[in-house]
Protein backbone atom coordinates (compact mmCIF):
# COMPACT_ATOMS: atom_id res chain seq x y z
CA UNK A 1 0.00 0.00 0.00
CA UNK A 2 1.27 3.31 -0.98
CA UNK A 3 0.54 6.42 2.02
CA UNK A 4 0.58 10.11 1.26
CA UNK A 5 0.27 12.03 4.00
CA UNK A 6 -0.09 15.81 2.96
CA UNK A 7 2.61 17.92 3.89
CA UNK A 8 1.44 21.80 2.76
CA UNK A 9 0.56 24.69 4.82
CA UNK A 10 -2.88 25.47 3.70
CA UNK A 11 -4.29 22.03 3.97
CA UNK A 12 -2.87 22.35 7.43
CA UNK A 13 -4.42 25.64 7.61
CA UNK A 14 -8.16 24.03 6.56
CA UNK A 15 -8.13 21.45 8.39
CA UNK A 16 -7.52 23.65 11.50
CA UNK A 17 -10.71 25.79 10.84
CA UNK A 18 -12.24 22.34 10.82
CA UNK A 19 -11.27 20.72 13.28
CA UNK A 20 -12.26 23.43 15.48
CA UNK A 21 -15.39 23.18 17.25
CA UNK A 22 -16.99 26.43 16.90
CA UNK A 23 -16.68 25.90 12.91
CA UNK A 24 -20.48 26.08 11.59
CA UNK A 25 -21.80 23.34 9.49
CA UNK A 26 -21.84 25.45 6.45
CA UNK A 27 -18.15 26.74 6.64
CA UNK A 28 -17.61 23.03 7.44
CA UNK A 29 -19.04 21.84 4.34
CA UNK A 30 -17.15 24.17 2.03
CA UNK A 31 -13.92 23.38 3.42
CA UNK A 32 -14.62 19.90 2.99
CA UNK A 33 -14.78 20.37 -0.41
CA UNK A 34 -12.03 22.41 -0.59
CA UNK A 35 -9.91 20.11 0.43
CA UNK A 36 -10.84 17.38 -1.01
CA UNK A 37 -10.34 19.27 -4.25
CA UNK A 38 -6.57 20.01 -2.81
CA UNK A 39 -6.20 16.05 -1.98
CA UNK A 40 -7.49 15.56 -5.54
CA UNK A 41 -4.47 16.61 -6.72
CA UNK A 42 -2.48 14.18 -5.26
CA UNK A 43 -4.79 11.27 -5.68
CA UNK A 44 -4.78 11.24 -9.04
CA UNK A 45 -1.63 11.23 -9.53
CA UNK A 46 -1.75 7.73 -11.17
CA UNK A 47 -4.68 8.22 -13.23
CA UNK A 48 -4.77 6.31 -16.11
CA UNK A 49 -3.91 8.34 -20.08
CA UNK A 50 -3.92 7.97 -22.75
CA UNK A 51 -2.41 10.17 -25.84
CA UNK A 52 -4.46 12.41 -27.85
CA UNK A 53 -3.82 14.27 -30.78
CA UNK A 54 -5.60 18.10 -30.74
CA UNK A 55 -4.92 21.47 -33.25
CA UNK A 56 -4.21 24.21 -31.04
CA UNK A 57 -4.82 27.65 -33.56
CA UNK A 58 -1.08 27.58 -33.97
CA UNK A 59 -0.42 23.47 -34.99
CA UNK A 60 -0.85 19.78 -34.49
CA UNK A 61 0.13 18.85 -30.68
CA UNK A 62 0.19 15.40 -28.77
CA UNK A 63 -1.51 15.66 -25.41
CA UNK A 64 -3.46 13.21 -23.21
CA UNK A 65 -6.90 12.56 -21.95
CA UNK A 66 -8.03 10.40 -19.17
CA UNK A 67 -8.23 6.99 -20.34
CA UNK A 68 -11.62 4.54 -20.87
CA UNK A 69 -12.94 3.01 -18.62
CA UNK A 70 -13.62 6.08 -16.53
CA UNK A 71 -12.76 6.75 -12.97
CA UNK A 72 -15.30 5.60 -10.79
CA UNK A 73 -15.73 7.56 -7.81
CA UNK A 74 -17.45 6.50 -4.75
CA UNK A 75 -18.28 8.41 -1.52
CA UNK A 76 -19.06 6.50 1.64
CA UNK A 77 -22.49 8.09 2.30
CA UNK A 78 -23.08 10.14 4.46
CA UNK A 79 -19.83 12.23 5.25
CA UNK A 80 -17.84 10.88 2.42
CA UNK A 81 -20.83 12.96 0.43
CA UNK A 82 -19.39 16.42 1.38
CA UNK A 83 -16.25 15.54 -0.05
CA UNK A 84 -17.79 14.48 -3.61
CA UNK A 85 -18.13 18.22 -5.31
CA UNK A 86 -14.69 18.91 -4.19
CA UNK A 87 -13.50 16.10 -6.67
CA UNK A 88 -15.41 15.93 -9.38
CA UNK A 89 -14.88 19.66 -10.17
CA UNK A 90 -11.35 18.40 -11.09
CA UNK A 91 -12.10 15.33 -12.59
CA UNK A 92 -15.78 16.03 -14.07
CA UNK A 93 -16.04 12.86 -16.31
CA UNK A 94 -15.65 10.32 -13.52
CA UNK A 95 -18.55 8.08 -13.08
CA UNK A 96 -20.07 8.41 -9.27
CA UNK A 97 -21.34 5.50 -7.72
CA UNK A 98 -22.57 5.01 -3.99
CA UNK A 99 -22.08 3.29 -0.91
CA UNK A 100 -23.77 3.63 2.28
CA UNK A 101 -22.34 2.61 5.44
CA UNK A 102 -22.43 3.08 9.16
CA UNK A 103 -20.53 2.11 12.18
CA UNK A 104 -21.85 0.37 15.00
CA UNK A 105 -20.72 2.78 17.63
CA UNK A 106 -20.36 -0.21 20.38
CA UNK A 107 -18.44 -2.80 18.00
CA UNK A 108 -17.22 -0.47 15.53
CA UNK A 109 -18.13 -2.85 12.87
CA UNK A 110 -19.28 -1.34 9.32
CA UNK A 111 -22.79 -2.21 8.67
CA UNK A 112 -23.48 -1.42 4.54
CA UNK A 113 -27.15 0.08 4.48
CA UNK A 114 -26.89 1.13 0.71
CA UNK A 115 -25.33 0.33 -2.37
CA UNK A 116 -24.82 1.67 -5.99
CA UNK A 117 -22.13 0.63 -7.87
CA UNK A 118 -21.66 -0.72 -11.64
CA UNK A 119 -21.83 -5.11 -10.82
CA UNK A 120 -18.38 -5.29 -13.30
CA UNK A 121 -15.54 -3.16 -12.00
CA UNK A 122 -13.11 -4.80 -14.48
CA UNK A 123 -10.14 -2.36 -15.05
CA UNK A 124 -11.53 0.28 -13.24
CA UNK A 125 -9.68 3.17 -11.21
CA UNK A 126 -11.67 3.76 -7.75
CA UNK A 127 -11.43 7.05 -5.98
CA UNK A 128 -13.04 6.31 -2.39
CA UNK A 129 -13.86 9.65 0.07
CA UNK A 130 -14.42 9.49 3.49
CA UNK A 131 -13.31 11.85 5.57
CA UNK A 132 -12.35 9.99 8.55
CA UNK A 133 -10.27 6.60 8.87
CA UNK A 134 -10.66 5.53 12.78
CA UNK A 135 -10.55 1.83 12.95
CA UNK A 136 -10.55 1.45 9.51
CA UNK A 137 -13.48 -0.95 9.42
CA UNK A 138 -15.66 1.14 7.01
CA UNK A 139 -12.93 2.25 4.29
CA UNK A 140 -12.03 -1.51 4.82
CA UNK A 141 -15.01 -3.08 3.83
CA UNK A 142 -15.46 -0.77 0.69
CA UNK A 143 -12.10 -1.56 -0.41
CA UNK A 144 -12.86 -5.20 -0.48
CA UNK A 145 -16.27 -4.75 -1.92
CA UNK A 146 -14.60 -2.76 -4.79
CA UNK A 147 -12.24 -5.24 -5.29
CA UNK A 148 -14.56 -8.36 -5.24
CA UNK A 149 -16.50 -6.45 -8.21
CA UNK A 150 -12.93 -6.93 -9.91
CA UNK A 151 -11.52 -3.04 -9.21
CA UNK A 152 -8.03 -2.66 -10.81
CA UNK A 153 -6.66 -0.15 -8.25
CA UNK A 154 -8.30 1.59 -5.08
CA UNK A 155 -7.22 4.85 -4.23
CA UNK A 156 -8.80 6.11 -0.89
CA UNK A 157 -9.00 9.56 0.70
CA UNK A 158 -9.54 10.31 3.71
CA UNK A 159 -9.34 13.82 5.69
CA UNK A 160 -7.59 12.23 9.11
CA UNK A 161 -6.44 8.98 9.42
CA UNK A 162 -5.41 7.25 12.84
CA UNK A 163 -2.33 5.39 12.36
CA UNK A 164 -4.86 2.07 14.37
CA UNK A 165 -6.57 2.67 10.90
CA UNK A 166 -4.01 2.99 8.52
CA UNK A 167 -2.49 -0.42 10.12
CA UNK A 168 -5.61 -1.84 9.79
CA UNK A 169 -6.04 -1.57 5.76
CA UNK A 170 -2.03 -2.41 5.41
CA UNK A 171 -2.54 -5.11 6.73
CA UNK A 172 -5.95 -6.02 4.87
CA UNK A 173 -4.97 -4.77 1.38
CA UNK A 174 -1.79 -7.43 1.41
CA UNK A 175 0.14 -7.06 -2.03
CA UNK A 176 -3.13 -5.08 -3.95
CA UNK A 177 -2.86 -1.76 -5.42
CA UNK A 178 -4.11 0.37 -2.71
CA UNK A 179 -2.92 4.33 -2.19
CA UNK A 180 -4.35 5.55 0.55
CA UNK A 181 -4.18 10.18 0.62
CA UNK A 182 -4.82 11.29 3.95
CA UNK A 183 -4.89 15.15 5.08
CA UNK A 184 -2.98 14.30 8.20
CA UNK A 185 -2.33 11.38 10.43
CA UNK A 186 -3.07 11.92 13.91
CA UNK A 187 -1.95 10.80 17.44
CA UNK A 188 -4.68 7.64 18.14
CA UNK A 189 -8.43 6.81 18.65
CA UNK A 190 -9.98 7.15 21.97
CA UNK A 191 -11.86 4.57 23.69
CA UNK A 192 -15.16 5.67 21.77
CA UNK A 193 -13.20 4.81 18.49
CA UNK A 194 -12.92 8.74 18.08
CA UNK A 195 -9.77 9.97 16.24
CA UNK A 196 -7.77 12.77 18.69
CA UNK A 197 -7.34 14.98 18.00
CA UNK A 198 -9.79 14.66 15.40
CA UNK A 199 -12.77 16.82 14.55
CA UNK A 200 -15.18 14.81 16.21
CA UNK A 201 -18.09 13.29 14.04
CA UNK A 202 -17.61 14.67 10.74
CA UNK A 203 -21.01 13.38 9.30
CA UNK A 204 -22.96 14.94 12.07
CA UNK A 205 -20.66 18.53 11.59
CA UNK A 206 -21.20 18.25 7.55
CA UNK A 207 -24.98 17.91 8.22
CA UNK A 208 -25.62 20.11 11.80
CA UNK A 209 -27.11 16.77 13.61
CA UNK A 210 -26.59 17.85 17.41
C1 LIG B 1 -17.85 7.74 10.11
C2 LIG B 1 -16.86 8.13 9.04
C3 LIG B 1 -16.39 6.80 8.51
C4 LIG B 1 -16.40 5.94 9.74
C5 LIG B 1 -14.99 5.86 10.27
O1 LIG B 1 -19.06 7.41 9.53
O2 LIG B 1 -17.41 8.96 8.04
O3 LIG B 1 -17.23 6.25 7.52
O4 LIG B 1 -17.22 6.62 10.72
O5 LIG B 1 -14.89 4.95 11.31
P1 LIG B 1 -14.15 3.55 11.16
O6 LIG B 1 -12.85 3.79 10.48
O7 LIG B 1 -13.98 3.13 12.61
O8 LIG B 1 -15.04 2.62 10.40
P2 LIG B 1 -20.35 6.99 10.41
O9 LIG B 1 -20.40 5.50 10.57
O10 LIG B 1 -20.39 7.81 11.66
O11 LIG B 1 -21.54 7.35 9.45
P3 LIG B 1 -21.96 8.77 8.83
O12 LIG B 1 -21.01 9.08 7.72
O13 LIG B 1 -23.35 8.51 8.35
O14 LIG B 1 -21.92 9.81 9.92
N1 LIG C 1 -16.17 8.81 12.75
C1 LIG C 1 -16.11 10.17 12.85
O1 LIG C 1 -16.94 10.87 12.25
N2 LIG C 1 -15.15 10.71 13.61
C2 LIG C 1 -14.24 9.97 14.27
O2 LIG C 1 -13.36 10.54 14.95
C3 LIG C 1 -14.31 8.56 14.15
C4 LIG C 1 -15.28 8.01 13.38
Amino acid sequence: MRLHVADHPLITHKLTVLRDKSTPSPVFRQLTEELMTLLAYEATRNVRVAPVEIETPVTTTTGVKISDPRPLVVPILRAGLGMLEGMTKLVPTAEVGFLGMARDEETFEPVTYAERLPDDLSDRQCFVLDPMLATGGSLGAAIEFLFQRGAQDVTAVCLLGSPEGVNAIQKQVDGRDVTLVLGALDERLNEKGYIVPGLGDAGDRLYGTV
